[in-house]
């Protein structure tokens, strides 16, 4: 099957090359030259466990190809999908000129019936914007070509992204026309052969499909987030609590571990674009301000723990930090709770020597040279003569710690856990403080 992506970001390129890893033909089109240029030569653009070597056997094999020629990009797929960015508005609300770029370019280029599907995760409504602005480029060009339009939300984790797009619970298709659903099906046959994962629904339900998922997890995590602030001031151990809980099948473990805040590139963004989503239909979504108002709370955190660990005296201090990325198995810094923290030390005048196992060159790439931070290449050197450790994403790597040999290390025996890897016992045997999230310390 010929099928286009629009957009090589994190969900464009998985999808691009997952749909190529099962035999259809697929192009990749991206206006970013360079971009572009890097994934011809094998230079992909973000690290994705496993991504790299899936494009680089599929564009050896000639089913995966990229272009910044929108024309012969909509000329190839039937199914085109738009797979671009929506990154904010000033008030929060998805900025759609990128998904409606790609729009009147399919308008404009297409010579026979498309199928054009919004992948990006974007408001309700946005297939009817999607719909009215190829429509008036057709009516300009006097076409009176067919198209459908159908949402088809993705529901894939940074870096667990080609196990979800291989393995998904669901495949979401919102659609209204029978043709759609025929060739949608073709589309994912490959990845839809022992269990029925395709869901037909209305195109709106799907868009709002994408947004309750998310809102939902969000959710989950502040509302746990919220119980460890209870928990600390009461001096109750969250994790007996998680547990006690999570048991309950209603509930379940997922998704409820407490820490410094959730960030990425959807959580913070999509509960923000969903409370504005309400406002501008006139209904005031209190639960989603308030997930995302003790999510920026919850991010704070880690500053006021190192703070009240060293007396408030960071004048001079040197933090060392382990983990920037907003999560592990990414190299992502959107959002991330690092980001808050690392900025909030230097506000107080603290130095930042940190590791990360993939998240360094981005790091350089947002904060550039400066005398306050030093991005250094093991977990070991951090510490260093440091004054306390912070540790802001649980990567594997950090999960075994000798502390008598970390005790040597630090000046002070101070660690700053905003993941809660470890347990408490054995931190405050070796001497440590351990300031982790409501371990009932
Ligand atoms: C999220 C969703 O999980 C995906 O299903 C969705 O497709 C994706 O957004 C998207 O809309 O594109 P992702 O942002 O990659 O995926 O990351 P998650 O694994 O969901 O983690 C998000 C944040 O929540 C991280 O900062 C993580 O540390 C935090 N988190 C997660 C917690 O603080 N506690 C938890 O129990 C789970």
């Amino acid at each position: 099957m010929k099928i286009t992506v629009f957009g090589t970001g994190y969900v464009g390129l998985v999808t691009g090359t997952c749909l190529a890893d099962v035999g259809h033909d697929v192009i990749c089109v991206d206006v970013d030259e360079a971009k572009v240029e890097g994934l011809k030569n094998g230079v992909i653009p973000i690290y994705e466990p496993g991504l790299e070597s899936m494009v680089l056997r599929n564009y050896k094999e000639g089913r995966l190809n990229f272009t910044t020629d929108a024309e012969l990009g909509v000329n190839h797929g039937v199914l085109q999908f738009i797979a671009v960015g929506t990154p904010p508005d000033e008030d929060g609300s998805a900025d759609l000129q990128y998904v409606l770029a790609v729009a009147k370019t399919i308008g404009k280029y297409m010579n026979d019936y498309k199928v054009i599907i919004d992948k990006s995760t974007v408001p309700v409504g946005t297939a009817d914007k999607v719909k009215s602005a190829v429509a008036e480029i057709l009516k300009n060009r006097n076409s009176a070509l067919n198209f459908d339009i159908c949402s088809n939300p993705e529901f894939l984790k940074e870096g667990a992204a080609l196990e979800d797009f291989t393995k998904p619970s669901r495949i979401v298709v919102g659609t209204d026309s029978q043709q759609v659903e025929e060739l949608m099906r073709e589309c994912y046959g490959p990845y839809n052969r022992n269990h029925e994962k395709l869901m037909f629904m209305d195109v709106r339900a799907a868009e709002l499909t994408k947004y309750a998922a998310n809102a939902m997890l969000a959710t989950k995590i502040s509302f746990m987030n919220e119980l460890s602030q209870l928990a600390e001031r009461l001096n109750v151990d969250i994790e007996q609590v998680r547990q006690g809980i999570g048991s309950d099948p209603r509930i379940g473990y997922q998704f409820i571990y407490p820490g410094c805040g959730y960030g990425g590139s959807c959580f913070p963004k999509d509960v923000q674009a969903l409370a504005m989503t309400a406002d501008q239909v006139g209904y005031d979504a209190q639960l989603l301000k308030a997930v995302e108002a003790v999510n920026l709370r919850q991010k704070e955190t880690l500053f006021a723990k190192v703070n009240k660990a060293l007396d408030g005296n960071l004048k001079g201090k040197k933090i060392a930090l382990w983990g920037l990325s907003f999560k592990p198995n990414t190299d992502d810094m959107r959002a991330a709770p690092s980001r808050v923290l690392m900025e909030s030390l230097w506000d107080a005048g603290a130095s930042v020597v940190a590791y990360d196992p993939e998240a360094m060159n981005e790091t350089h790439r947002i904060y550039g040279k400066r005398d306050d931070l030093t991005l250094v290449g093991t977990r070991e050197i951090a510490v260093e003569g440091a004054d306390a450790l912070v540790i802001c994403t649980e990567w594997k790597s950090f999960r075994a710690v000798d502390f008598e040999w970390l005790k040597g290390k630090l000046t002070n025996p101070v660690i700053i856990d905003g993941r809660n890897l470890y347990n408490p016992e054995d931190v405050n045997k070796a001497g440590f403080k351990y300031y982790a999230v409501a371990r009932g310390d």
